[in-house]
This record gives C-alpha cells, sequence and structure tokens, in this order.
C-alpha cells in the first residue's frame, strides 16, 4: 500500500489544498505540446490573457476515490472530456482530445496518489481539468495560445453539516439565456452566479433554484448541481432543458435508478407549480453527490419537502447508496463507467 498524507480526512471542507503534481499543456501555432507533469502550481500569463480581458476559459470537475479493496479509481473520465469538449467549441478554444483527456487525467491522479483519501474516510480526491487563453488579445476575439491543466486537490463534502437536507430559494436572477451558454462549463456562468449565491446565504438560504429565463415557471437548476425529484408514486423526475449544465452524476443516477432499482424515470420540463406535490428533492452532482432538499421557499411561500428536514427520502438514500456503492467498488458497476488508475 502506498504512504497516505498525514491529512486529518475526516475533517476537510470543500477547499483548496495544493498537491504535489499536476499537467500542463500549451496551445500555440495551432498544436497542442506533449504536456507534463510539473511541481509548479502557480501560472504566469500575459496581463492581456485572453482569459483576463474576456472570461475565455472553461473546467470540469472529477473525483477519484479509493476503492474497497485498495485500488484508485475514477468515475466516467471519457464523460468529462466530452464535456469540456462541447464547452472548448463554444468558446472558440481548441480541443484538448479525448484519449489525451483521460491520459492526463490518470497521470495527474497517480502522480497524487497519497493524497487521494482512504476508503471510508469520506473523503475524495477532487479532479480540476481547466483550460483558459493565455495570449494577448485587445480587441474582442479568441486567443491564439491555450494552457491546459489538471491539478487535484483532496475534499470532503460540499455542504457543511453532511446530509442534512438543505433549504433552497427560489432565485429572482437567471443563471442561463435560451440559448446561451448555460449547457458548458464556462468559468463565465460561475462569476455571474457569485452575487446570487452570496444574497441567498446573506438571506438564510443554502443555494439557489434557477427558474428558465424566458417564462421563469420552469425548474432549471442550482449553482452547481442539477435536480431530481421524486413523485409519491416513487418515479424519479429530472428537468429537461437545452440551458442546464448535463451533469455526469445525474445521468448516472438515471441509469442507476432504472437499471439497479427498477424504478421509473422521467427527464421532462418540471414546473414550479408541480414542486409541491413531489416526495422528495435532491441536488445531484460531482460536488454535492446527492444532497437532499428539505425545504424550497418562493418568495416567502415555504413548500417542505415530505422527506422533511432531519434526513434524505428513502428513495434518494438508495439512489446515494447505490451510486456511492459502484463509485467506491463495492457494487459491479455498468460496463466503462469506472476507470481504474492503480
Ligand atoms: C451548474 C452545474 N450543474 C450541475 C453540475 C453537476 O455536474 P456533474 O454531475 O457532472 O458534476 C455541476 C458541476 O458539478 C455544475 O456546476
Amino acid at each position: 500500500m502506498m504512504e497516505k498524507k498525514n491529512i486529518d480526512w475526516a475533517n476537510l471542507g470543500f477547499g483548496y489544498v495544493p498537491t504535489d503534481k499536476r499537467f500542463v499543456a500549451n496551445y500555440k501555432d495551432g498544436a497542442w505540446d506533449d504536456g507534463c507533469l510539473t511541481s509548479d502550481a502557480t501560472v504566469q500569463i500575459s496581463e492581456c490573457a485572453g482569459v483576463l480581458q474576456y472570461a475565455q476559459t472553461c473546467f470540469e470537475g472529477m473525483k477519484a476515490y479509493t476503492t474497497e479493496d485498495g485500488r484508485i479509481v475514477t468515475f466516467r473520465p471519457d464523460l468529462n472530456a466530452e464535456r469540456m469538449e462541447s464547452s472548448c467549441k463554444r468558446l472558440e478554444m481548441p480541443v484538448f482530445p479525448k484519449d489525451r483527456f483521460v491520459d492526463a487525467i490518470v497521470e495527474t491522479v497517480a502522480a497524487n496518489g497519497a493524497y487521494v483519501p482512504p476508503y471510508g474516510s469520506g473523503a475524495t480526491l477532487y479532479i480540476r481539468p481547466f483550460m483558459f487563453g493565455s495570449d494577448a488579445v485587445i480587441g474582442v476575439k479568441p486567443a491564439s495560445e491555450y494552457q491546459f491543466r489538471i491539478f487535484t486537490t483532496p475534499v470532503g463534502p460540499y455542504f457543511k453539516g453532511g446530509v442534512k437536507p438543505l433549504t433552497i430559494r427560489v432565485c429572482d436572477y437567471d443563471r442561463a439565456a435560451p440559448h446561451g451558454t448555460g449547457h458548458i462549463k464556462a468559468g463565465l456562468n460561475y462569476a455571474m452566479s457569485l452575487y446570487a449565491i452570496m444574497d441567498a446565504h446573506r438571506q438564510g438560504f443554502d443555494e439557489n433554484m434557477y427558474l428558465d429565463a424566458a417564462t421563469r415557471t420552469k425548474v432549471e437548476e442550482t449553482g452547481g448541481a442539477n435536480f431530481l425529484f421524486v413523485t409519491k408514486d416513487n418515479k424519479v423526475v429530472t428537468p429537461k432543458s437545452n440551458s442546464i449544465l448535463p451533469s455526469i452524476t445525474r445521468r448516472s443516477l438515471l441509469v442507476v435508478a432504472k437499471d439497479y432499482l427498477g424504478l421509473e424515470v422521467e427527464e421532462r420540463e418540471v414546473y414550479l407549480d408541480e414542486v409541491k406535490d413531489f416526495a422528495e428533492c435532491g441536488l445531484c452532482g460531482t460536488a454535492a453527490v446527492i444532497s437532499p432538499v428539505g425545504k424550497i421557499v418562493d418568495h416567502g411561500r415555504e413548500i417542505c419537502l415530505p422527506s422533511g428536514m432531519t434526513e434524505m427520502g428513502p428513495t434518494t438514500k438508495k439512489l446515494y447508496d447505490t451510486l456511492t456503492g459502484i463509485q467506491m467498488g463495492r457494487l459491479e458497476a455498468p460496463e466503462g463507467w469506472i476507470k481504474v488508475i492503480k
């Protein structure tokens, strides 16, 4: 067994802890270089870099896990590669090829194996691939040079308080326009969500429920996770929209619901008006896994989910246990879901 770092795994928050190695590749004259691992956690770029002036940057987020039998694995990195490809295309950035993306993830995680939290610790190694325009642009246009990097950082739960159900509010700010960039993981989507999330926190809410910008009648997602609902007759429902991020966790949970738990699943438009009729609600994403929602506040009107404010609803719990069981190697994974690092 590899020697692990001396870190208090059980008390890790969701923050940045630099690890030993990160991957860096540079794009110049129309081609990516070979890329390599480096110990240097700093980036030096032009004051006029495309990322600094016009926010030309996108990223991904995924995790490495230690399985019950001591292997280090990641979960569906090919889907992160594909999503980053669509982000890059929408932002006029060069694509880092899928095979190379997955290889670089493996190389980076392997080089930081001592930081992958042990099985059962409740912590995981968060992996952050990202790309940005690095050379100078002053007219509004894409950069011609880019850097692609991957760093890792050990993390605990995204929401403090573990599985305690969250209270969220219906947000008056919009996250994404109908034909905008809501479906990609562009830094700009997060920059403009910062005011809304801080405002939510100041008002005592854990998160924002964003509605569709065109009609403000349909549920979209939160600032960092998709929604899953469970109906009173135990169907799993998730919002369908072109302006939400296609969550890999959500797509995986729909397969888990259908194939492992035998539940009916529906991906469809979900109206705010019908939320009061659901039995359970959860936020799903790499960071959130599934975090239960206990209460949704719509301008003073409280929608209290029957699952309550003390624990996860029963179906949410089964989804959570099954997905984490697959990720931690306790349950057999569908073909191609687990990428073994070592
Ligand atoms: C806006 C947004 N929605 C949803 C998700 C969940 O996506 P995934 O399950 O791929 O992590 C994320 C990222 O975690 C996100 O930033």
